[in-house]
This record gives C-alpha cells, structure tokens and sequence, in this order.
C-alpha cells in the first residue's frame, strides 16, 4: 500500500523532475516503482525517447520582446493554461492514498488538462467530479464491446471532452521489472472502472505479470481501423489516436475522422526498437496539414522538451511519469508542483529563444544538430 503521508517534504526544494524521481523512488515499494518506471524489453525506446531530444536544436531569436509570455492555448477547444497536458496513467493509488482525485485536482491546479486512463483506480465519474479542469477519457476497447460501449457512455455522462483511444497496446509490452517482481496490484486496490470495484486484485505469482495477463484476456488485440466508425458512432466526443509513430497511420486516423493523434510509443513500454516520439512527429506534422491536432509524448522532462515539440508543430504535449513522481512525493500538491515546475521552464525557454507566444510558434525554430 502506499505510504501515509509521512514527513512532508518541502517541494520547493525539488528543482527539476529527476529530482522528483528520486523522492518517489524513496517511497515507493519497488514494485509500484519498478511498474511506474520501467519499459519494454532492453529499454531502448524508453531511453531513447528521453536521448532523443538532445539531437535538435533549438536556434533562438534576440532582441524580441519577451518581457509578457503568453503560454496559454486550446486543445480540442478546450482552454488550458500551457501546452503541457497530463497523459493517461494505470494505477495512481499505488502512489498515494487519493489516487487520481490528488492528480485530477493538481492538472487542475496548475490549469491544465487530465487524461483518465481506462485502468484507474478511481472510478471515472469520481475523477471527473473531482475538479472542474478539463478531462479526457482514455479508452481501451475490450473484447466485450457492451463493456466499451458502457465505459464511452458513463465518460459521456460524466463530462469528459474527448476520448482518447489508444492504439499501440493489443497486448502488454513485455517488462522485465513487473516480470520479476511478479506484478499485481496490491490488495485493497482495484480496477475501479469494472464490475462496480467489487472483482479482487489478481495474485502476485513471481515471473508473471497480473496486468499483462488481465490485458491479454479482455482487451481486443482484433482491432482494426473499421472499428473507429463503430467507436465514433457510440457518441459524439471527438477521438484522439494515440500511439502512432507513422505518417501513413496519422494520414488513416485522418481519415477515420480524428481529432487529435498523439504521437506516442506509450513512454516505451510496448514495442522495444520503436522510434524515438521526436524523431516520429515532424514527417507526422507534415502528412496531417493541419488536419487534426498533433500532440506528443514520451520523454519530456525539460522546458525546452517543450518547445522542441512546439518547434517542429505539435499542438502541445503530454506527460505520463513526471506527473507520478509528483504525485508519490506530495499528492495534489506535488502534481501541481511537477507541472508548474515544467511551466516556469517553459516560460523561461521561450523568453531565451525570443518566442513571447505558445501560439505564434515559428516552424523554423528547431533543427536537428548538424
Ligand atoms: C502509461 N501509459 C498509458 N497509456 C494509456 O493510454 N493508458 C494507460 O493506462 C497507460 N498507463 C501507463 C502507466 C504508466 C505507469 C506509464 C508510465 C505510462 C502511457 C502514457 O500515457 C504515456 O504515453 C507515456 O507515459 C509518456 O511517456 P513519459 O512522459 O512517461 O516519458
Ligand atoms: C501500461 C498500461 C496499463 O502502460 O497502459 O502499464
């Protein structure tokens, strides 16, 4: 279980989110550590996400006027206070006794947007309910579809603006670190979404995943492209694709009637070897013409993560483990914390590359290093 909320820590102390890392290291167990950290295989896509961002460049402006920054922009026509949203994690009440209401309420805090993941431990409309921020819906899509039909209807119902569908999972990337710490939920944790909260944790049985055993028997690895149509036909929230690394895929998710696409290999926990999400999005940014918005995730730890994004056309981008870290050192404090630390980065970043406007983002800003 997790840790009360023993001896505070004094969050401004923290100044950047590997330090953030490092205290919810220190209080996590290691298996809802090891499961928050870790990635696919040998890690390379984990690691190089992160890596990635040191190949581009960041060629700045001078002598602009940078004294007022405006950092503030919409998404799917939701106004948000920075172009850094909240990514949809499993499992928040690992991390501290109020779970996704702590992490719905810092998103708020910090005026951003939240994603709820279909595997949270919160049921969906106690998270909506929780803040009155805006929120998205991630879905994944069972091979009950009655059962996925029911999740889009209570997210509806609920208020959320946009499912997000995510598209990179048929099955669970195999992670070593849940493997041998044989990873399940601890007791008195549930799926909360499902069955009204009632069905028991699974086992944990060293060598085998509960999560990835649980995702192999319900969710639909047969899901193809025709199945958007039915998806779309089940409400009228835009859909947001996410996990594609490809232009073909971004141009067919067009075409499905997308949104928004997240350019995502889901923070490197599914397919090892796949490209880095920054080496992924400029060809992505080409092929839609602005057809839908592009968002990114996977690696941003740095205001100037950011605005390489920025600089190379997505919309705005979203953040999975930083927002984790957070939320083990100090709950909904330590979530708003971690997001405005990443704003005031930001905020500085733009004023050095001489960019006073999230929204006037010029497109020849960022270069890959020569
Ligand atoms: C995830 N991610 C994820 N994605 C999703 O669509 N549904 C989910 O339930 C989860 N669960 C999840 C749990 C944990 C512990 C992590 C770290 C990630 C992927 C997530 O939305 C996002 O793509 C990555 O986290 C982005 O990479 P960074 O920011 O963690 O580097
Ligand atoms: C994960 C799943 C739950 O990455 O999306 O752990």
């Amino acid at each position: 279980m997790p840790a009360e909320p023993a001896d505070p820590i004094d969050l401004s102390q923290l100044l950047s989110i590997d330090d953030f890392e490092d205290v919810a290291r220190a209080r996590l167990t290691p298996m809802a550590y090891q499961y928050y950290r870790g990635g696919a295989g040998a890690e390379r896509t984990l690691d190089g996400n992160r890596a990635a961002f040191a190949r581009f460049c960041i060629y700045y402006r001078v002598l602009v006027d940078v004294a007022q920054r405006e950092l503030a922009t919409t998404v799917l026509g939701a106004d948000v206070a920075m172009p850094i949203l909240v990514a949809p994690t499993a499992y928040h009440r690992m991390a501290h006794l109020d779970g996704e209401l702590a992490t719905a309420r810092g998103a708020a805090d910090a005026g951003t947007l939240f994603t709820a993941s279909t595997l949270s431990t919160t049921p969906l409309e106690e998270i909506a309910a929780a803040s009155a921020g805006p929120k998205w819906f991630q879905l994944y899509v069972h091979k009950d579809h009655g059962l996925t039909r029911s999740l889009v209807e209570r997210a509806v119902q609920a208020g959320y603006r946009a499912l997000v569908l995510t598209v990179d999972a048929p099955l669970l990337g195999r992670r070593l670190a849940d493997l041998r710490q044989g990873f399940a939920l601890p007791p008195g944790l549930v799926m909360a979404n499902f069955m009204n909260g009632m069905e028991p944790g699974g086992a944990s049985v060293l060598g085998e995943s509960d999560l990835a055993r649980r995702i192999a028997q319900r969710h639909d690895a047969a899901l193809t492209w025709r199945d958007l149509e039915w998806l779309r036909s089940l409400s009228n929230l835009p859909l947001v694709v996410k996990g594609i690394v490809r232009p073909d895929d971004a141009q067919r998710a067009v075409q499905h009637g997308a949104a928004g696409i997240i350019v995502s290999n889901h923070g490197g926990r599914q397919l090892d070897g796949s490209p880095a999400t920054i080496d992924a999005l400029p060809a992505i940014v080409d092929a839609v013409q602005e057809r839908c918005e592009v968002f990114l995730d996977g690696g941003i730890r740095w205001g100037s993560d950011v605005l390489i994004a920025l600089g190379l056309g997505a919309r705005a981008v979203l953040v999975g483990r930083p927002v984790l870290w957070g939320l083990a050192a100090g709950g909904q404090a330590g979530v708003a914390r971690v997001l405005s630390l990443l704003r005031d980065d930001l905020s500085d970043a733009l004023a050095l590359a001489g960019v006073p406007r999230v929204r006037d983002m010029p497109r020849d800003l960022v270069h890959r290093r020569p």
